[in-house]
């Protein structure tokens, strides 16, 4: 019988239900910070990083240990996938030793392959394609400042990224109107079937949450980034936010060119709350991928 792994790879690989059950579980989780269940006992996580990180290597290390499980925290250049051996070999001894490989990888194929060989869950800490965990702390954020992302107006200025494609997937699940600002000469990058426009203050009018991620990515420095200027999140593109608009921002900020410092500091601004919440949604991402691996959880995990 093959056995089932719960990969966290991509939203729209997942049941929606599904997803929606580990969004509940993490607000669960969350009420219960003080007290976290010990689900994790005698279970370990490896962390693998090919980029710099700092909200997604901290937040897995304590997620993992307060539900008091065991973290190892690599970077590529210290294994010996940085040099001879192939993926596959990583990923069966790795199986051998942990129960769960959480990776940032820049390659999104090379994370499909690590999962492929793997004999136990993968989670997508970032790749050059999407961002999973970012947008389930996003939406894990929205549901408590407006109660549900669905039928809410979410607009994305700037480029079109590894957060925004995990905010389109997101998209299908929640059901929110999203939409994208960029530059006219990105418009071939928008995937079918995505609303978009090269205006700004069209995107912002009426939005309830106007949200943006760096011009350069890991990866791209030395990016030109004057074409840009027109999507900065600013004072005049909140004002034309729905009242009780929020800014959200998966951070780190480049200072002050995506938002203007004005923004990032106001009271409409979530971006902590946003990344606080990586740990508790990832504690319930955690559970689920553990959940179905042979493992046997200290308590019910309510889905
Ligand atoms: N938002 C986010 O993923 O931050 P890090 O790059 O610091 O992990
Ligand atoms: N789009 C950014 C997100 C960082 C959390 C990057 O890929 O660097």
């Amino acid at each position: 019988m093959t056995k089932t792994i719960n990969h966290f790879i991509d939203l729209p690989e997942i049941d929606p239900e599904v997803v929606k059950g580990i969004m509940k579980h993490a607000h669960a989780l969350k009420a219960e910070k003080f007290s976290p269940p010990q689900v994790m006992e005698g279970l370990s996580l490896a962390m693998v990083f090919d980029k710099l990180s700092t909200r997604t290597r901290v937040s897995f290390d304590v997620a993992m240990k307060q539900l008091g499980g065991h973290t190892i925290v690599m970077s590529k250049g210290e294994m010996q996938i940085g040099g001879a051996e192939s993926i596959e070999s990583t990923a069966k001894v790795l199986s051998r030793y942990v129960d769960a490989i959480m990776v940032r990888m820049s390659d999104h194929e090379n994370m499909q392959e690590l999962a492929k060989y793997a004999e136990i869950p993968v989670i997508n800490g970032m790749t050059n394609q999407s961002h999973p965990c970012q947008i389930m702390a996003d939406i894990m954020t929205i549901e408590e400042k407006m109660e549900t992302a669905q039928g809410k107006r979410i607009a994305w200025f700037g480029d079109y990224n590894n957060v925004c494609q995990s905010y389109i997937d997101a998209s299908k699940i929640w059901d929110f109107d999203f939409v994208m600002a960029l530059p006219e000469d990105l418009n071939d990058n928008v995937p079918k079937g995505v609303n978009f426009t090269n205006d700004a203050k069209v995107a912002a009018k009426g939005a309830d949450v106007l949200v943006t991620d760096t011009w350069v990515s890991l990866g791209q420095e030395g990016k030109n980034i004057d074409k840009f200027w027109p999507y900065q999140v600013n004072a005049e593109l909140m004002a034309l936010g729905n009242d009780n608009a929020i800014f959200m921002h998966c951070l780190p900020i480049h200072e002050w060119e995506e938002v203007s410092e004005e923004v990032a500091k106001s009271p409409a601004s979530v971006i902590f709350d946003e990344a606080e919440n990586r740990l508790h949604a990832q504690k319930a991402i955690l559970a689920w991928c553990l959940k179905d691996a042979g493992v046997k959880l200290a308590k019910p995990l309510g889905f």
